[in-house]
This record gives C-alpha cells, sequence and structure tokens, in this order.
C-alpha cells in the first residue's frame, strides 16, 4: 500500500477506502508505518472528515487490530465510558451500585489525559491494582458482580499508538478519532451492554452541544450496528461534576456519595448512568425502574458494601470506606478567594482540570509520576452568589509553588459577575438506537 497516496488522498478531502483504512489500522498497530505518516494521516482526518462507513470502517478494523474478548462473567458484561471530565468520579458511584443490583459490570477504564481525570489514577491512589489479568479480572466479576481495569496490551493495540499520537499533535478533537478509539475498545473487550457519557460544555472534548450530539449518535450507530445495545447521555461539562478534584479527593465524594453522607449533580449522573446500564443488563426496563433500583441499593447500604468488596479485591485498602477522612490531607490545606463579591458566572473548566494537574493531580509529560494527595475542593458552582469572604475552593497543595501557580488559575478559570446568573445545564439528552430524547 501506497501510504503518501492515502495520506494524499484525505489531504484533498476524499472518502478512504475500506483497505486503505485496514492499511492504517495495521501499520499503527504493528509498528510498519513511521509515526510521521501516522500523524500526516491523523491531521489530515481532523482537518477533512470521515464519513459514516468509513468511521464504521475505521473502528471494526481498531477493535480488530488485537484479541476480541468474548467474557464469561455470568451475565451480561456491561461497560460505562465518560468522553472525559472534570471531578467526573461516576465510575466508583455507580459501579458499585449497579453490582449490588445484580449487573456484570466488566468496565475498562483509562488514566488521566489532558485536562480530565482518570479512574486508573484514582484507584491507584488508595492501592488498587488496575493491571489485573484476563482470568482474574472475569473471575472477580463472576464472584463479586463488578472489577475495573486499565486497557491491556492486547486489547486495540492501534488505539494505543494512535492515541499517544493524537495526544501530542493536537487531533484529539476529531469526531472520527475519538469514536472509533472508544468504540473500538468497547467492542474488543466484549461488553454487550455500552453506556455513554458524552460530555457538552467548557470543560468537554468536544466544545459545544451540536458536535457532542454529533458523536453520541455516530457511537450509538456503530455499536448497534455491532450488535450492541448502546446508549448515550449527554451532560454537562461547564463546570466540575463532582466537588472534588483531584485523585484521593474523588474516591473520598464516591464513598461519601454511598455512604449517604453526600449528593448533588455527581449522583444525579451517577444514577442516570447507572439506570441505563441496568437496562442494558436486562435488569430494569425503564430509567425510572433502574434509578429505584439504584437508589435503594443506596439507602441500604449494599451499594458502600460493593465498593468495599470491589477495593479489598484489587488489593487495596478497603478501611478508607469507613474513614474517608484521610484522604483529604496534604501538607498545604487552604482556601482560595476570589478576591470580591459576585455571582459564579462561568468556569473554564478545562483551566480548572488544568489547575489540578498544576498541583500534580495529573501528569504534563507520560512518564510524570501523579500525587495521590493534592487537588481542591470546589465550594460554589454556577449562578451562587459569594461574598467576599466566602472562598470559591479549598487547595490541597504539596508545596507552595505549586499552590500559587494553581490559585492564579483557578481564579483566572472562574469569572464572577455583579447580576444573578442560570444554573448549568446538567442533563442535555438521551440517545439510543430509538433516536434522541430531550431530557
Ligand atoms: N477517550 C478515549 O478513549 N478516546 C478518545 O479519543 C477520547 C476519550
Ligand atoms: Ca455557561
Amino acid at each position: 500500500m501506497n501510504f503518501p497516496a492515502i495520506i494524499a488522498q484525505k489531504k484533498l478531502g476524499g472518502a478512504l477506502s475500506d483497505e486503505q483504512i485496514a492499511a492504517f489500522v495495521k501499520g499503527a498497530a504493528d509498528g510498519s508505518v513511521p509515526d510521521y505518516q501516522l500523524a500526516a494521516l491523523l491531521m489530515a482526518i481532523r482537518l477533512n472528515d470521515m464519513d459514516a462507513r468509513e468511521t464504521t470502517t475505521l473502528t471494526l478494523e481498531m477493535a480488530r487490530s488485537g484479541d476480541m474478548l468474548h467474557p464469561d462473567v455470568g451475565g451480561v458484561p456491561v461497560d460505562k465510558h465518560s468522553t472525559g471530565g472534570v471531578g467526573d468520579t461516576t465510575t466508583l458511584v455507580l459501579v458499585p451500585l449497579c453490582a449490588a443490583c445484580g449487573a456484570r459490570i466488566a468496565k475498562m477504564s483509562g488514566r488521566g489525559l489532558g485536562h480530565t481525570g482518570g479512574t486508573v489514577d484514582k484507584m491507584e491512589s488508595i492501592g488498587m491494582k488496575t493491571d489485573l489479568a484476563e482470568e482474574d479480572f472475569l473471575r472477580q466479576i463472576r464472584e463479586i458482580g463488578c472489577a475495573v481495569t486499565g486497557q491491556s496490551a492486547e486489547l486495540a493495540p492501534a488505539d494505543k499508538t494512535l492515541y499517544a499520537l493524537r495526544d501530542t499533535t493536537s487531533t484529539v478533537d476529531s469526531l472520527p478519532l475519538i469514536a472509533s478509539s472508544i468504540m473500538s475498545k468497547k467492542l474488543a473487550s466484549g461488553a454487550e451492554g455500552i453506556v455513554l457519557d458524552v460530555k457538552v460544555g467548557s470543560g468537554a472534548i468536544m466544545p459545544t452541544y451540536e458536535g457532542s450530539l454529533e458523536l453520541a449518535k455516530a457511537m450509538v450507530e456503530i455499536g448497534t450496528r455491532a450488535g450492541r445495545h448502546v446508549s448515550a447521555l449527554l451532560t454537562g461539562m461547564d463546570e466540575p461534576l463532582g466537588s472534588h478534584v483531584g485523585n484521593r479527593l474523588e474516591v473520598k465524594e464516591a464513598i461519601d456519595i454511598l455512604r449517604g453522607d453526600s449528593a448533588g449533580p455527581l449522583l444525579t449522573v451517577s444514577l442516570r448512568l447507572g439506570a441505563q446500564l441496568l437496562i442494558a443488563s436486562g435488569i430494569a426496563h425503564t430509567p425510572a425502574e433502574g434509578e429505584k433500583l439504584l437508589r435503594a441499593a443506596l439507602d441500604d447500604g449494599r451499594g458502600l458494601a460493593k465498593l468495599r468488596q470491589m477495593i479489598a479485591a484489587q488489593g487495596g485498602d478497603a478501611s478508607v470506606c469507613d474513614h474517608p477522612e484521610v484522604l483529604a490531607q496534604a501538607p498545604i490545606v487552604t482556601p482560595i478567594f476570589a478576591g470580591r463579591a459576585g455571582y459564579v458566572a462561568h468556569m473554564d473548566t478545562a483551566r480548572l482540570g488544568y489547575a489540578s494537574q498544576e498541583l500534580g493531580a495529573g501528569r504534563k509529560q507520560k512518564t510524570d509520576a501523579i500525587d495521590p494527595r493534592v487537588g481542591f475542593i470546589m465550594h460554589c458552582r454556577v449562578g451562587d452568589h459569594l461574598t467576599e469572604n466566602q472562598p470559591l475552593c479549598t487547595v490541597y497543595a504539596a508545596n507552595e509553588e505549586t499552590l500559587s501557580r494553581a490559585a492564579a488559575m483557578i481564579r483566572e478559570a472562574i469569572t464572577l459577575a455583579d447580576t444573578p446568573v442560570e444554573k448549568e445545564k446538567l442533563l442535555y439528552a438521551l440517545v439510543t438506537s430509538e433516536g434522541v430524547e430531550a431530557l
């Protein structure tokens, strides 16, 4: 295959043939095409897009670039995937709740990327193993109903190569590249039910509602055509979802919720997503029925008990479920003030994510170590009024340098106004194979 000709075709806006796409994916998976040619084609795709046929072919080829699993988990294997957010730890809330309701959650999670946090990093912050061998992963699901692991090298290896290149060549925000990256991993992992959380707003991978909706529709269509039960919720990322940002802090918020000590938008979105997982599992028939089952598991403590089991099964310290306050400790704990009174009018959520990265909660380079202790707890949401003496947030920092850089970023990211401001939207739409339902 003449690779420069493939690049030229996409550069001029033409569609690639199935054979050309197969050559691209094979070249990415086996290393036979050099990074500079892959990167040039990625940029051509980012600029000139792909049609539905090309995107589907790309996804299926990427899924087949490694192992295709048919996991025996004693029930319908289901998985949830978010396009990435800040303070977005729905996984640690909904996985135990859904498993407590009888679902079989075979969850593949990622690490933090750019301004977004990753479940794998959060789990490692309390000592959990996230590189489960396939047989251990499946046995754990059969025994306790859920397991969460990082992506193995055998699964969709083409995505591993392409993702690393996209992250460093400004080609992440492309519908066909995001859709194929996410769906290839879900198809390869053998998930029969797939629930997608597609974020909308200033902290989302796609900046506009229209872009996020197109992405959700494309992923639902690809999964449905592959014979999987897929739904997507479009949810707000115009401010952090939970109040806690940073690895141990986010684990703490998930535990607080499962203990019944906290609620709010993180719980709302977790219940909506969880209800879709129960529907995909055949356990609930409507979102309302699903939420009712999940609420019952929350109220009687079965969700918390399941999280305890999962932490212990993956080698972590489950006693944090009884003493979540130990997860909110850092050398420096200090409130950040806006320096004026006013209504919280806007948050640049991506910038807040980068502030947590600056503190050490995320990586600037692939090899950076994460500091599990650091991050911040928000004390306001868009629409709230703050007096001059009310802090925007409390920062948990390792040292004065990172504290002062992050504090400046947080102040820049949050805009105050003198007149009242409407709250941000949290739930936008549900996309299924039947169509789009506004929420
Ligand atoms: N998550 C992924 O796995 N891939 C993307 O391209 C974006 C988010
Ligand atoms: Ca806004």
